[in-house]
């Protein structure tokens, strides 16, 4: 049984006219996605592409609702939580989550992180008690795979490299991750976009090539 949650982030699509403008994050992750169904059948594949079409921001109102006890809660409310609901739902579902996102500004898209407010939700994502001391969230969620699979016009964003330092997507959607019930993280990722040279191909044919090989080392281990 595996259920497989996929969220797209980049504003680009797929495929293009201009095929340079072609999302590379979502079509590694495509590459992923299909060997993954090559290789074993998905009981309930999910997909969002919330680049395209973005949750909304959350609002003071949207607080409100979450703060309110269920019993409690007006129909209004429980409208303005509907969709934080059901994005819920999918996560709580997922076996796998694949998340594939560009770098924007050296973080996630504004369309991700709205995503992200919408479903990291007190007593559904995570709960939180003073007594725990200094760390009083704790994850509601537990035991996931997520595939991290990112895009970026410059390089050196890993650990050590030249742009470390400016590294905020991948390490914001690590510390982000746990609240998803992620217990294992893979990563992905293609650089030199902006560069467009012999490094930008290297760097894309190894990201799927890492895409089709881990789809092949998590199908082994009957995801
Ligand atoms: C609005 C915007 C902001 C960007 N900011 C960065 C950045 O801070 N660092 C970087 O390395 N690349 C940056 N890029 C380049 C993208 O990360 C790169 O084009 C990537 O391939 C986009 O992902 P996609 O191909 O899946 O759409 C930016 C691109 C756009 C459109």
């Amino acid at each position: 049984m595996t259920t497989l949650l996929h969220i797209d982030a980049s504003i680009r699509a797929v495929k293009n006219d201009n095929p340079d403008h072609d999302s590379i994050s979502k079509n590694i992750a495509k590459r992923f996605i299909e060997s993954v169904t090559q290789q074993q059948s998905i009981d309930e594949y999910i997909y969002r592409d919330v680049g395209v079409n973005p949750p909304p921001f959350i609002t003071q109102d949207w607080i409100g609702a979450v703060f309110t006890p269920d019993d409690k809660k007006t129909a209004k409310q429980q409208q303005l939580l509907a969709l934080s609901d059901t994005l819920i739902a999918e996560i709580a579902a997922a076996d796998i989550i694949v998340i594939s996102s560009p770098m924007y500004n050296y973080g996630m898209p504004a369309q991700l992180k709205a995503w992200f407010d919408q479903v990291v939700r007190i007593n559904k994502t995570f709960d939180f008690d003073l007594a725990r001391g200094d760390f009083p969230l704790q994850p509601l969620l537990g035991g996931k795979t997520l595939v991290v699979i990112t895009s970026s016009g410059e390089f050196g964003f890993e650990q050590g490299g030249i742009r470390e330092h400016m590294s905020h997507l991948v390490p914001h959607l690590r510390t982000l991750s746990k609240y998803l019930g992620v217990s294992t993280i893979h990563e992905i990722a293609s650089e030199y976009q902006e560069f467009a040279d012999i490094r930008h191909q290297q760097s894309l044919s190894n990201a799927y090539s890492q895409a089709t090989e881990l789809a092949l080392q998590l199908t082994n281990m009957a995801i």
